[in-house]
């Protein structure tokens, strides 16, 4: 057995692995919601980004997209079989007074996470495979592709819109708690830093999410277009 999957067995490596794979992930996400604040400056700044990304020297680009899918098939594979091996250790449902000390966020990762999951694999199918809800192909006047164009085009339709801003916000309320939790399964939980667990990480998630959530009404409202 590898050392990995003897590691994710036991809860402690599990939570570990929770830990890392989402701060890793959440980096991800600064740099991608970051990159794509640049729809905010306009085609040339967005497709200029985006074609430099794609002509990243050493295959950096590839070795980046190998590492994001290898800690999202890892958080979400152990996030279920965490949760599987909860139930197991108490069949019994819970009852009020086992869970009212722990915050909503935290009682409901499982959901707010497969809902993440369910629109990660959407938006895949949307802007990166391009399989749906896609009316390009795009190209810009420098014949390059017209990632700016895409994402206006796609979020010009409010249905689409509205479900990212949902997802963003969901991801928002995931984070609150995964940010602040993650130090815990460190086990970095000196109360000296209480304020930075408890409060900063997660006005740190909402601040990155809710930028995100911008750009969909950004696109609504006419300011991006
Ligand atoms: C309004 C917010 C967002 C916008 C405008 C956006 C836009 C995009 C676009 C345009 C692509 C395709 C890039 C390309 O093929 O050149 C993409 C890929 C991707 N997005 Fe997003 N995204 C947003 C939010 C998110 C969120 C919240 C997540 C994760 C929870 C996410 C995860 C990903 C992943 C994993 C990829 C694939 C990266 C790759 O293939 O290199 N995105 N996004």
């Amino acid at each position: 057995m590898s050392w990995i999957v003897r590691l994710m067995k036991s809860s402690l490596g599990a939570k570990y692995v929770m830990a890392v794979t989402g701060a890793g992930l959440f980096a991800f996400l600064i740099g991608h919601i970051g990159g794509n604040l640049l729809l905010y400056f306009g085609q040339d700044a967005m497709n200029s980004y985006a074609v430099g990304l794609r002509e990243l020297p050493y295959g950096l680009l590839w070795i980046a997209r190998g590492g994001i899918l290898l800690f999202f098939v890892l958080h979400v594979y152990t996030a279920y079989s965490l949760t599987a091996r909860n139930k197991a250790a108490r069949p019994r449902a819970y009852v009020m007074e086992d869970t009212f000390q722990a915050s909503l966020a935290s009682r409901t990762m499982a959901m707010t996470g497969t809902i993440v999951l369910l629109f990660v694999l959407y938006h895949l199918a949307h802007y990166t495979f391009r399989i749906v809800n896609y009316a390009g192909p795009y190209i810009d006047n420098q014949g390059r592709d017209d990632v700016y164009t895409m994402t206006v085009a796609g979020f010009s339709q409010p249905v689409i819109a509205i479900t990212y801003v949902a997802a963003m916000l969901v991801l928002g309320y995931h984070l609150s708690h995964g940010l602040s939790s993650m130090f815990q399964s460190l086990g970095i939980n000196h109360s000296k830093y209480n304020l930075f667990f408890r409060k900063i990480m997660p006005l740190v998630g909402w601040v990155v999410t809710l930028a995100g959530a911008t750009i969909p009404l950004a696109v609504l409202a006419g300011i991006i277009r």
